[in-house]
């Protein structure tokens, strides 16, 4: 049976390298989904240039044209209406979504945050990680509610940390993670494999495997 075709939306803010691996997925068929806009809210943002190559429709709006931050959703909530989005996807967005935008799409935005959530929320997650010398953070892709990365977890993935690291080095190991896994979670949600229960997230077909990692490895005898 054909999968479906997921409508989706895309919000950044920057370089949008993960705008692009959900393209390459897309392109590669390997993701059922069409990009039907990507919104940016400055207009210096590399993704602008990603969708143009890849002949996507895009729009700049910046707050600076809007009254207060209600009406600044709203416009954005009109123009994913109008292209019938049925999911939005943060993709960098560097700001907090309005209620306007949350309402009109429950448990239907998504974004990606480099830390395991609740550990590390908000900006420079990867530089709060290696200033706290944790062995193991990653990356979270979450459905978005009110609050800063707050919302149901949907899919988590590691790497290890090392003293050594900075904010560049774990940011760089993360981010290969995170064009993997974001993908993957909007994998899962085209497939309606994805139900919301309480501050959860149950996915169907999926079994939790037995077993354990540990950072550093035990060692052996
Ligand atoms: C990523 O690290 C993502 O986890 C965070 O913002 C960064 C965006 O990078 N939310 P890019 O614009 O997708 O390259």
């Amino acid at each position: 049976m054909e999968a479906r075709m997921l409508n989706l939306g895309i919000l950044a803010s920057g370089r949008g390298s993960n705008f692009q691996a959900i393209i390459d997925e897309i392109e590669a068929g390997r993701l059922p989904a069409v990009i039907k806009l990507l919104i940016v809210d400055n207009a210096g943002a590399y993704a602008i240039e990603r969708a143009k190559k890849h002949s996507i429709d895009h729009l700049h709006i910046g707050p600076e044209a809007s009254l207060s931050r209600v009406d600044y959703f709203s416009a954005i909530v009109r123009e994913l209406q109008k292209r019938e989005v049925e999911l939005v996807a943060l993709a960098g967005f560097m700001r907090i979504v309005g209620k306007p935008l949350i309402d009109a799409f429950p448990n239907r935005i998504m974004n990606i945050h480099p830390a395991i959530l609740p550990a590390f929320p908000g900006l420079h997650g990867q530089k709060q990680a290696a200033e706290y010398g944790v062995k193991i953070s990653g990356c979270t892709v979450h459905f978005v509610d009110g609050g800063v990365d707050t919302g149901p977890v949907i899919i988590q993935a590691a790497v290890p940390v090392s003293p050594d690291d900075t904010e560049d080095t774990l940011s760089a190991r993360i981010l290969k993670l995170e064009h993997m896994l974001y993908p993957e979670a909007l994998r899962l949600y085209a497939e309606g494999r994805l139900r919301v229960e309480g501050r959860g997230v149950r996915i169907s077909g999926y079994e939790m495997q037995d077993g354990y990692i540990v950072n550093p490895p035990l060692r052996k005898g």
